[in-house]
């Protein structure tokens, strides 16, 4: 393929084949997917927006937006007087992974953190508002929906549908799910390379099993503790790799031969990994053969723009992506997805096997009906809707009433991330006194495993905005104490 620099004879786009919704994924997908499979070479121009929009029949805000999408993955770049460019990208060496080299320590031992991963129960039953991060508004969960498909599914099962089934999970939901994850998410993946789950948590537990001789994993840091702590239970230890405000930093890595990650949403620090880290990444894995574990776990919530696609959908050999229904349902549902490069495929779907057989077969097939009826996406816009509202009322809430605070990352997810500048001490014990005034937050310190500036994690999907102002007016209280 040659790239003209022309409008609509690049990469054959036809106007005729444009949908009529949803035109600034399909460019970006098609431009991507080009990129991908080579078609489109580093240093490629793509075609000037005005001429594109003019030939494809479409406003040229479309074909912007379409290459600022591509610009946000790192594919290409936009220079002044130059105009959008292909920067190419990275693909795995055939035939080298995994390798029987032993990584060497890259990074010093982590400082470690004593304690639990979650709060002793004692301390959610003394709260009266509970603002730990992660959990959805469960009183939201769409029960009519899932009753009436559950009843349909029912009805419709075969017998043969009840038995021991593919570990891989069930074919209907694999083929839902490749298609939701490719409208969503960018995802190229066929249903046969998608192994269903019982969570982000499960995906990682099969992964540390099957890398297990790789001895380590980076992490990051700070970043998610219970993630951490599952590797860590399987046998690979977690080597801190810090976290700025650009995201990962990719040249810490050092020989670490895998990563795992929230490139759409870090978690806790809520930035998103900046473009040219998203290149970085994936050229340091293609040298290193190395494997990105992409954990996806609250992409569906971005409330500004539409999320940046994921990772996999540039370099699905490189990337094994993991996500759930934990926080578009409920983390209860324990239902999700590993979509993992080809070669390790065969062994996760073994170590599935092995664990459980395979995952429950009706709330697959449950599954697999409310994405088919377009009633998961109807949820998801209208919790959507709802947790933004429930952001927007505790960022007023915190304005107003701790103004000192510094909010941390994207207008997205479930949580957000508040540290105090000038503030010393240890943020275990202000979480204890904000507890102690009826309030549960995390410290930001037990996400951490290397010492960093304090910090307190806010969950404020489940509580409505009255709560939410009344949580940062106690949390104030206790910082003037
Ligand atoms: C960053 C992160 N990854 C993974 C998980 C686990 O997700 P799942 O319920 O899909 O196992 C969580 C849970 O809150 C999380 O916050």
């Amino acid at each position: 393929m040659t790239v003209t620099g022309g409008g609509a004879d690049f990469l054959q786009l036809s106007p005729a084949a444009a949908p009529v919704r949803g035109l600034t994924g399909w460019l970006a997908d098609a431009i991507r997917t080009a990129i991908i499979d080579g078609r489109l070479q580093a240093g490629a121009p793509l075609p000037a927006t005005r001429l594109l929009a003019g030939d494809l029949g479409v406003s040229r805000g479309v074909i912007v937006e379409a290459y600022q999408r591509l610009a946000d993955e790192g594919l290409v770049s936009a220079r002044p007087g130059d105009g959008t460019r292909v920067l190419g990208v990275s693909r795995p060496a055939p035939g080298r992974w995994p390798a029987e080299v032993r990584p060497e320590p890259a990074l010093p031992e982590s400082a470690g953190q004593p304690g639990p991963a979650l709060l002793p129960h004692r301390w959610r039953a003394r709260a009266e508002i509970d603002l730990s991060p992660g959990v959805p508004d469960l009183s939201g969960f769409p029960r009519t929906a899932w009753l009436r498909a559950e009843r349909l599914v029912l009805e419709q099962a075969s017998v043969a549908d009840l038995g021991y089934g593919d570990p891989r999970g069930s074919q209907w939901l694999r083929t839902e799910l490749a298609g939701w994850l490719a409208r969503t998410r960018g995802l190229r993946a066929d249903p046969d390379d998608i192994i269903v789950v019982t969570g982000v948590a499960q995906a990682l537990a099969l992964l540390a099993q099957v890398l297990r001789d790789l001895g380590e994993i980076a992490v990051e840091d700070p970043g998610s503790r219970g993630a951490r702590e599952e590797l860590a239970y399987w046998g690979l230890r977690p080597v801190p790799v810090p976290v700025d405000e650009h995201g990962l930093r990719v040249d810490a890595l050092g020989g670490l031969r895998a990563v795992l990650l929230t490139p759409a949403h870090q978690f806790p620090t809520g930035v998103v990994l900046a473009p040219r880290r998203r290149r970085d990444l994936l050229d340091w894995a293609a040298g290193a053969n190395a494997l990105i574990i992409e954990d996806d776990y609250d992409a569906e919530y971005r409330y500004d723009r539409a999320p940046v696609p994921a990772l996999q959908a540039s370099a699905p050999g490189l990337v094994a992506y993991a996500g759930s229904t934990s926080k578009t349902l409920a983390p209860g549902m324990r239902l999700g997805w590993l979509i993992p490069p080809g070669r390790l495929h065969a062994d996760l779907v073994e170590a599935k096997h092995a664990s459980d057989l395979g995952s429950p077969a009706l709330p697959q097939l449950v599954l697999a009906r409310l994405i088919a009826s377009g009633e998961l996406e109807q949820h998801i816009r209208l919790v959507r809707k709802r947790q933004r509202s429930r952001r927007d009322a505790l960022l007023r809430a915190l304005r107003e009433y701790l103004p000192a605070a510094r909010v941390q990352g994207i207008a997205a997810g479930l949580h957000l991330l508040i540290t105090f500048p000038g503030r010393a001490g240890p943020d275990t014990e202000l979480a204890e006194a904000i507890l102690r005034a009826g309030v549960l937050v995390q410290p930001l310190s037990w996400h951490r495993q290397r010492p960093g500036i304090p910090g307190i994690v806010l969950g404020y999907a489940a509580h409505p905005p009255d709560q939410l102002r009344e949580a940062a007016r106690r949390i104030a209280q206790v910082l003037s104490g």
